[in-house]
């Protein structure tokens, strides 16, 4: 996820450019970048400076003592290439005519950029975007106008897009165009804008227009022409904003947790995105391990913390049984200390949203110095694990706000699963029947989820039932247990009420003991195989007087019948379940929390990224 911004006509535009990109930091901030037009030469600005990116950008930009009327603007959450300044936006194509800005995922830039540099371009980053401003280039060639070579462009890529492109060769104008990714436009007076959201243009107009998928919009001093894929003139659909910059920010919900969990479906189809070919085979290029070395592989190990660690318990479900690989899942602080028995032919998978947290980063380093290949799966291009791994597999949820993971951990699950699915399919495991079912099922899970997350409102009413209640247990099986443990996680940790997750199993082994009336069982009845014994396992605790919540799939009548509070989820196969049952435990916890007037993005105690032991 990044941001982007333009604008064309105004006085200020660089100032318009760096404030509007403070204002989209939350979408990203590895790196920044702003080019502007002065008399016929694109002048471009780039920095990459972590945290600190956009305010670097405008202590670099102080010295320039120029006004500039026309300009693009980007803060970038890297998918691909590190975020150094090589690869921070915008890119230019190699005359260094036309400068662009991208928010999204060009998913077939390697071919294009193969064909590019056969055809003599000259490619300087590590990015998908590039490909593209050297693509329009290759396009002004055959085409009339700007506008043309940019159509002309765009039907040749596929992913997800949003860009601005500007030329030295029509200063004016900005060419702007969308493909899944957001991106609206605005006008004040002679000035046009383009931004990937709201808050980037708040304090300079609010009459802002949506831009729908497949339209391409020409932009100049006090005009906005949008048109179709054809090329056919549309009007602008009208933005109604009443929203302050803050709210803005968050999309107009009232927090970032409920933005996040917003979010999800997108964060799931980013990180499956351009990892399926046409043909169902998963293509998994950051690994660094060969197909014939994952072939020969005798063992996997995952390290991981807090919810991490809960997707890849997730993940050793999947992994043993779509590719038959012993997994073994350790908490990273634990891992560390207990010498563990290592060699090549273990895979040592690194689980982290930040890529940063201590425990996790210090289980790799010492997998690796045992002699096993070690990857990460991590939320953030470039950090510390990814940099000290061998391989990568980045999830691409962009950045998370909450302190309470949300759509990274969905994103976790999806990401670890496609890793299963690619170990089956080297390792030849699964008949092409059973493949073909998961893949299809993999992409049925960002609608799914979406679903889900609809039904909110059921969720709030149990949570308001819920008002009076000290005391849960989170109860799953199987795949559903790492569920039960996140939902409990996450209870605790925005609504500071005491919450356990158990495998149901393990009940008559002790906690059984402290059931009774006043507690609540939240039961993971999902999943197919090991429901009815999740059942037996409520019916054990309603006979001790708890009060049970089941989430059940739709039309299950029995586990509709043992039900107090009943919260329904769309039926999945039983080992992606998990990434949709996860969704009304997050609502959960977050009504809960906010039904006692918490903060649930800054719970007290905590750290979004944990980097001491
Ligand atoms: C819980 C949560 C934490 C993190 C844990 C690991 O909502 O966010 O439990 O999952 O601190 O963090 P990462 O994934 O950054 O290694």
């Amino acid at each position: 996820m990044c941001g982007i911004i333009g604008v064309t006509g105004a006085d200020d535009a660089l100032d318009i450019l760096l404030d509007g990109l403070e204002r989209l930091e939350y979408r990203g901030y590895d790196s920044a970048g702003v080019a502007l037009i002065d008399h016929g030469e694109v002048v471009r600005v780039r920095v990459a400076d972590g945290t600190h990116s956009v305010a670097t950008l405008r202590r670099d930009t102080e010295a320039v003592d120029q006004a500039f009327s026309t300009g693009i603007g980007h803060t970038r959450w890297a998918t691909h290439g590190q975020p150094n300044e090589a690869n921070a936006h915008p890119h230019l194509d190699c005359a260094g005519h036309l400068a662009l800005i991208h928010n999204g995922i060009i998913e077939n830039y390697a071919e294009i950029a193969e064909d590019l540099v056969a055809k003599g371009h000259t490619m300087t980053s590590a990015t998908d975007t590039e490909v593209l401003a050297h693509l329009i280039e290759e396009c002004t060639k055959v085409e009339p106008t700007l506008t043309d070579a940019v159509r002309r462009a765009l039907g040749m890529v596929r992913g997800a897009f949003a860009i601005g492109v500007v030329s030295a060769s029509d200063p004016e104008l900005i060419v702007a165009a969308r493909q899944v990714s957001p991106l609206i436009v605005g006008s004040s007076g002679s000035a046009s804008y383009i931004a990937s959201d709201i808050p980037a243009l708040l304090d300079r107009t609010r009459e802002l227009m949506v831009i729908e998928d497949g339209e391409i919009v020409e932009l100049r001093p006090g005009s906005i022409r949008i048109t179709d894929a054809e090329g056919n003139e549309v009007p602008g659909r009208p933005l109604d904003v009443d929203w302050d910059v803050e709210a803005a920010q968050k999309d107009g919900y009232d927090d970032f947790m409920t933005k996040e969990i917003h979010e999800q479906p997108r964060a799931i189809a980013d990180t499956l995105r351009g990892r399926i070919g046409s043909d169902g085979a998963i293509e998994l290029d950051q690994l660094d391990i060969s197909p014939d070395e994952l072939a020969q592989l005798r063992a996997v190990t995952i390290v991981a913390c807090g919810s991490s660690y809960h997707a890849a318990m997730v993940a050793k479900y999947a992994i043993e049984r779509w590719a038959r690989l012993p997994v073994d899942v350790d908490i990273a602080s634990e891992f560390r200390y207990r010498d563990p028995v290592l060699d090549k032919s273990t895979l040592v998978i690194g689980v982290s949203q930040s890529g940063e947290t201590i425990d996790t980063l210090q289980a790799m380093r010492q997998a690796k110095a045992a002699g096993a290949h070690v990857i990460v799966v991590s939320n953030v291009v470039d950090s510390s694990m990814a940099r000290d791994a061998d391989g990568v597999l980045y999830t691409r949820a962009g950045p998370e706000v909450g302190v309470a993971a949300t759509k990274t951990v969905l994103a976790q699950i999806v990401a670890l699963e496609l890793l299963g699915l690619y170990l089956a399919q080297v390792r030849s495991t699964l008949s092409s029947q059973k493949f073909d079912d998961i893949v299809h099922e993999l992409f049925e899970l960002e609608g799914v989820v979406e679903k889900t997350i609809e039904r909110d409102p059921a969720v709030a009413h149990v949570a308001q039932e819920l008002a009076h209640a000290h005391d849960y247990f989170f109860l799953g099986r199987h795949a559903s247990f790492p569920t039960a443990l996140e939902g409990a996680l996450k209870l605790k940790e925005i609504s500071y009420l005491h919450a356990e997750g158990y495998a149901g199993g393990e009940l008559k082994h002790g906690p059984l003991a402290v059931i009774e009336p006043g507690c609540i069982v939240v039961a993971i009845a999902t999943g197919g195989e090991m429901k009815e014994k999740i059942l037996s396992n409520v019916s054990e605790v309603k006979s001790r007087g708890a009060t049970v919540v089941m989430l059940a799939e739709d039309g299950d009548e029995l586990a509709a019948s043992l039900a107090d509070y009943l919260l329904l989820v769309p039926a999945m196969s039983p080992l992606l379940s998990p990434v949709k049952d996860i969704v009304p435990l997050q609502q959960l916890a977050y009504h809960l929390a906010r039904n006692r007037g918490l903060d649930v993005d800054r719970p007290r105690n905590l750290a979004k990224t944990v980097t001491v032991e």
